[in-house]
């Protein structure tokens, strides 16, 4: 089955082609991302506006291109999916009504895709990573710790009650003057400063539940910042440094206390799943595996390209859905929120178990 897919709720324009083949991994036949980072770097973030505009000038090209990339025509492909939400409602109603237009001429069913379902489900893409696992998802807009337990069946342990972990790293880089996204320049800048000389904060820490908290860390290296103004070189790449291994310590300890719910309520995790693009961070990616290989489990980490946000994700949590039968009406909303534990599986006559809590 293939399935082509469409992202936009953030500021990249995207199309993939993937395949479905039943058990085991698919196979991306194409996977076109457009960024916008240079429309929004002069704003030091994304810029709701700008961005569903720069969607409507791009989108048509990037499905043109992930169509000829796959070597494959409308006519070959299975379903049309799009994310639906949540994200930048702009930019999702541009996303959302190219695929509804595009279902609707090509006479495909469409699938509108949860943009958190399609992070929690790339590890099946990848690796066929059986269900259940627990997925770890840190990217500029959420912090999450879910239990994933088949499609459409997410239970949410943990989440940020502030800031989410890319946007602690975003708005640090922006207070030290580092460029925009802030989380690739704080890593550089960290691999060069002393992680020992600033004592940070490690937010909620300890506690039972495996909730975030980001924002009083993100104060704190203000204040800190603010007491030997004017910054040093060697005071950014410290403060880097000493930021960096603070969230590291609280990804620890959130994590180990997210897996030990995970075991209370559903037993040993088939996978630590790793998602969305803070992932991407060298540090944090070593805090995962030593995590799982404690928790007695293996991490699967996308690669890069598919940790972050593209096309290719939401084609194949598209087929995943399709592959049950869950289709979409053409009348489905584009939606700003959407909480993952609320995506179910209703369509399917298998929905009463794939939606089974305990
Ligand atoms: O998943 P993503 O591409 O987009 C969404 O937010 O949905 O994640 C982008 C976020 C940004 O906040 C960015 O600063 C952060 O991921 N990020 C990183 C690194 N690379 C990207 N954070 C820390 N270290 C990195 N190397
Ligand atoms: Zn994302």
């Amino acid at each position: 089955m293939l399935v082509l897919g469409i992202e936009t709720t953030c500021d990249e324009t995207a199309a993939a082609v993937v395949e479905w083949q039943g058990d085991g991994p698919g196979k991306i036949l194409s996977n076109v991302v457009l960024s916008q980072i240079n429309e929004h770097a002069m704003f030091g973030g994304v810029v709701p506006e700008i961005a569903a505009r720069a969607h409507v000038e791009a989108l048509d090209g990037v499905i043109a291109k992930a169509l000829s990339d796959a070597g494959r025509t409308l006519e070959r492909i299975d379903g049309i999916a799009a994310a639906a939400g949540p994200g930048l409602i702009g930019g999702v109603i541009v996303g959302l009504t190219t695929a509804k237009a595009i279902a609707l001429v090509s006479e495909r069913p469409l699938v509108a895709v949860n943009h958190l379902e399609a992070h929690a489900l790339t590890a099946r893409l990848t690796d066929g990573t059986p269900f259940p696992y627990c997925l770890f998802l840190a990217s500029g807009g959420h912090t999450q710790i879910v239990a994933v337990r088949g499609v459409g069946d997410y239970v949410r342990l943990g989440t940020t009650i502030d800031d989410a972990i890319g946007e602690a790293f975003d708005k640090t880089a922006k207070l030290l003057g580092l460029g925009y996204p802030g989380g690739p320049q704080v890593e550089i800048e960290a691999a060069r400063g002393d992680p020992n000389r600033f004592n940070l904060p490690r937010p909620m820490a300890g506690r039972k539940d495996a909730d975030f908290s980001l924002s009083g860390l993100k104060t704190a290296l203000r204040l800190e910042a603010e007491k030997i103004a004017p910054l040093s070189d060697q005071d950014v790449a410290d403060l880097c440094a000493s930021f960096q291994r603070a969230v590291t310590d609280v990804v620890m300890d959130r994590l180990r206390a997210g897996l030990a719910l995970f075991h209370d309520h559903y037993g040993a995790p088939r996978a630590l799943v790793a998602a969305g693009g803070v992932a991407a961070n060298q540090a944090i990616r070593k805090v995962l595996h030593r995590i799982a290989f404690e928790a007695g489990t293996v991490l699967v980490a996308p690669p890069l390209e598919l940790c972050t946000d593209n096309g290719a994700m939401i084609a194949w949590a598209g087929a995943e859905r399709l592959a049950l039968g869950l289709t979409d009406t053409l009348d489905t909303s584009p939606r700003a929120r959407w909480p993952l534990d609320n995506v179910s599986a209703h369509a399917a006559p298998a929905a009463a178990t794939a939606r089974r809590r305990v």
